[in-house]
């Protein structure tokens, strides 16, 4: 078994974010990915007309900016955050599920103090209630899920096939005027795939 990376660099083939988008249309929005990798979320979302600002801990990508997200915002608080880098409607983001200085709780937390709505790619399991994130599933839970069939995440310089993460996925989203919650086919994942995602995948 390889060992995990530190800062959780799985990035989300394309596929997934068609699917996104296909049920929650990001066009016009202000929509932060704040931690945007090599941004293969923030590219999909620009081609759907939203207007997208990135940012990451990783100083091998290129983002808008460099930043530890969530200990950024409990530095500046939401307020202070929003008057620095201006409002958003959307947050959406695949953030570090865990890593020795965060976890995907600690940057949902962040996201609901930044922006109204807040969608992320979690593992299903996410869901469980542990003592990191009980607290955010008992004042918050997601009020939508988009369940997808198994995602291969890529890593920086991986090219070629990904095998499907022996994680399942979902989108799970907080906040108003989401869509009804649902399930993504493989028949509509391939799909995608055939009309160009950069990724073969093999379940
Ligand atoms: C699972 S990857 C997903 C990347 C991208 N959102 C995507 O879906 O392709 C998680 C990303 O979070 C970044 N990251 C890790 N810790 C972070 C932090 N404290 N603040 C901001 N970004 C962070 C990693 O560098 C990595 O790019």
């Amino acid at each position: 078994m390889s060992e995990r990376d530190p800062l959780d660099r799985y990035y989300t083939p394309a596929w997934a974010v068609e699917a996104l988008c296909e049920r929650h249309d990001v066009a016009g929005r202000r929509v932060l990915e704040p931690c945007a990798g090599d941004g293969g979320i923030a590219s999909v979302l620009r081609r759907r007309g939203a207007g997208v600002v990135t940012g990451d801990a990783d100083s091998g990508v290129s983002t808008d900016h460099r930043w530890d997200f969530p200990a950024l915002v409990r530095e500046l608080g939401g307020a202070g955050f929003k008057a620095h880098f201006g409002r958003f409607d959307l947050v959406i983001t695949n953030p570090p599920y865990s890593t020795p200085t965060t976890t995907a709780a600690d940057v949902i937390r962040a996201a609901l103090l930044v922006a109204p709505v807040v969608v992320c790619l979690l593992r299903t399991s996410w869901l469980d209630v542990v003592d990191e994130r009980e607290d955010l599933l008992i004042e918050r839970f997601p009020a939508w899920l988009l369940s997808l069939p198994r995602v291969g995440y890529r890593q920086p310089g991986q090219v070629g096939e990904v095998r499907g993460s022996q994680y399942p996925s979902a989108w799970m989203g907080w906040g108003a005027g989401l869509p009804r919650s649902g399930a993504v086919s493989k028949q509509e994942r391939d799909r995608w795939l055939r009309l160009g995602s950069p990724q073969m995948e093999l379940l």
